[in-house]
């Protein structure tokens, strides 16, 4: 089977590409819109057939591709049925099959980061696509879009360590540069989710996390709610004295001054750092 981890920097989203070698039928799992040239090219230059674009769930953090692939490739788009995004052309569940030539995913439904999260499981290659159900010794946040902690404990149980221990697990994000992981190494260290962490230390531990919300997050939702193909404007940036400075306005509308002025005009600003000193709190 051919096989490629494609990385989007802005967002730190995993986008792969699977492909049947003789028939060259090809799926591909959570493109990003950004990187629709990038993933296009790579389709074109490695003669595949794209039957199908399939999202693990309705990001926050960044806009599919779906629609975008579908008119380009005339690909199938696929989500879940549990999702609320009745723009694709099918809606899966449990236990449902993907076929692309000779290969195929099986749909695990693994909610909990959102209510629509699937896991593709690909068994004789011994490779599941988890979405944000679980991450490289992390796990996704459940603090919107319908997450549930207990939920998510649950998929994570019953629907990844149930796989081989051997098992390969491609995240949708990762924060730290790591690209893969197993069910076994998962099961042994994960700090939230691994098997000595029980449902409450997992509750506590994600109620305890205080997150911001994704800067894309407004934008993202209702735009793959509709595959991607219809971008909504961003909110116009809030009204500013910006005559001491030029401030622009970031794609998810915000105010921001650019890195190189404030280089140069350093001496005659204050510059205070508000971020949050936890890594997870990129998480998408
Ligand atoms: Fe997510």
């Amino acid at each position: 089977m051919l096989f490629r981890q494609l990385f989007d920097q802005d967002t730190s989203t995993y986008t792969y590409v699977l492909a049947h070698e003789a028939s060259r039928e090809a799926v591909i799992i959570d493109p990003v819109l950004e990187q629709l040239d990038r993933d296009a090219t790579l389709i074109d230059e490695l003669d595949l057939k794209l039957v199908a674009a399939l999202d693990t769930h309705v990001h926050a953090d960044h806009v599919t591709a779906l629609g975008a692939l579908k008119r380009r490739f005339g690909a199938q788009t696929v989500m879940s049925e549990r999702g609320g995004a009745v723009c694709a052309d099918r809606l899966v569940k449990q236990g449902d099959r993907i076929v692309f030539g000779g290969h195929e995913l099986e749909v695990r439904e693994t909610p909990g980061h959102t209510n629509g999260c699937l896991t593709y499981v690909c068994r004789e290659a011994g490779m599941a696509f988890t979405g944000d159900a679980i991450l490289i010794r992390s796990s996704g946040r459940t603090d919107f879009q319908q997450g549930s902690s207990r939920s998510l404990y649950s998929s994570v149980r019953e629907q990844i360590f149930s796989l081989p221990d051997a098992t390969l697990l491609y995240p949708g994000h990762d924060y730290k540069g790591r690209t893969v992981t197993t069910v076994a190494e998962e099961k042994r260290l994960n700090p939230r989710l691994g098997l000595q962490k029980s449902v409450e230390d997992f509750e506590r531990t994600m109620s305890e996390l205080r997150l911001p919300h994704p800067r894309k997050m407004d934008v993202a939702v209702p735009a793959n709610l509709a595959c991607g193909l219809d971008r909504q404007e961003p909110p116009a940036p809030p009204s500013l004295d910006a005559s001491w400075a030029p401030i622009v306005s970031t794609p998810a509308g915000g105010p921001e001054l650019m890195a190189d002025w404030l280089v140069e005009h350093a001496s005659e600003v204050v510059v205070r750092d508000v971020r949050e000193p936890n890594v997870a709190g990129r998480q998408g």
